[in-house]
């Protein structure tokens, strides 16, 4: 069954329990994940995005170490761990729904030297967006949060003002439907985006982008 985001009803029949932990091999750790199938109004569950754009970040010779990065939409927060555990400054952001299993499972995977680098923080898409540094990380990292259409204006301009010219954006995503291929094309009026990996064995797509630099006039 191909799953969404958004088809929570169909992730509930799944599960007799609705809580649940899987574990996962990263940067020389093992990481032990919660999740929770029935969480109110999210289905806070690792998806395959996670762990592919975890893969491309710990295999695909991108240097973590001493950056500053945001997450996006993090879930249950396997990518913001592992980007922690990779060397980088994290702040790992959701819903506030999320926000309680997702401080549960990095409090649990980080030993407390690591904690430090790590901050879970409420966010929205295009929510009170002044109490996060504006054009203030090197990284942005999401995996599967382009999937309801509703929230693309917010997650696009979430996007604009944490971003600098400086900034890499990596979105990990399965491409569903046609709506989805329409934040592609939001996007690349801000920036210049790049397909950067694809797993066929899921389906799963890694976009690069940086925000567009305009000439001006001399
Ligand atoms: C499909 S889940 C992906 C979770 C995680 N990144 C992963 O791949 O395992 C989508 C995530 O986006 C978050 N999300 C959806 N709409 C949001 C919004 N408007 N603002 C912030 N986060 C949102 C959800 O709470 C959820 O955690």
């Amino acid at each position: 069954m191909s799953l969404v985001p958004y088809d929570e009803k169909a992730l509930w029949g799944m599960q007799k329990f609705h809580q649940s932990s899987s574990t996962y091999h990263f940067a020389n750790r093992t990481i032990q994940i919660k999740q929770d199938w029935k969480q109110l109004g999210v289905a806070a569950v690792v998806w395959d995005a996670a762990v592919v754009l975890c893969t491309f970040l710990e295999t695909g010779g991108i240097d973590l170490q001493g950056r500053s990065v945001i997450e996006l939409g993090a879930g249950t927060g396997l990518l913001g761990i592992v980007a922690v555990l990779l060397g980088a400054h994290v702040t790992i952001t959701d819903r506030k729904a999320a926000l309680t299993l997702l401080e549960l499972n990095v409090q649990a995977n980080l030993p407390d030297d690591l904690q430090l680098r790590a901050m879970v923080k409420e966010l929205t898409w295009g929510q009170d967006l002044v109490s996060f540094s504006p054009g203030g990380y090197d990284f942005i990292l999401g995996a599967d949060i382009v999937y309801l259409e509703e929230t693309f204006t917010d997650l696009l301009q979430t996007l604009d003002y944490l971003c600098s010219e400086q900034t890499v954006i990596l979105l990990s995503c399965r491409l569903r439907y046609e709506r989805d291929q329409k934040f592609l094309m939001m996007m690349k009026g801000l920036f210049s985006v790049q397909e950067v990996f694809y797993n066929p064995d899921n389906d799963v797509h890694i976009f690069k982008a940086q925000r567009k630099v305009l000439k001006r006039d001399l």
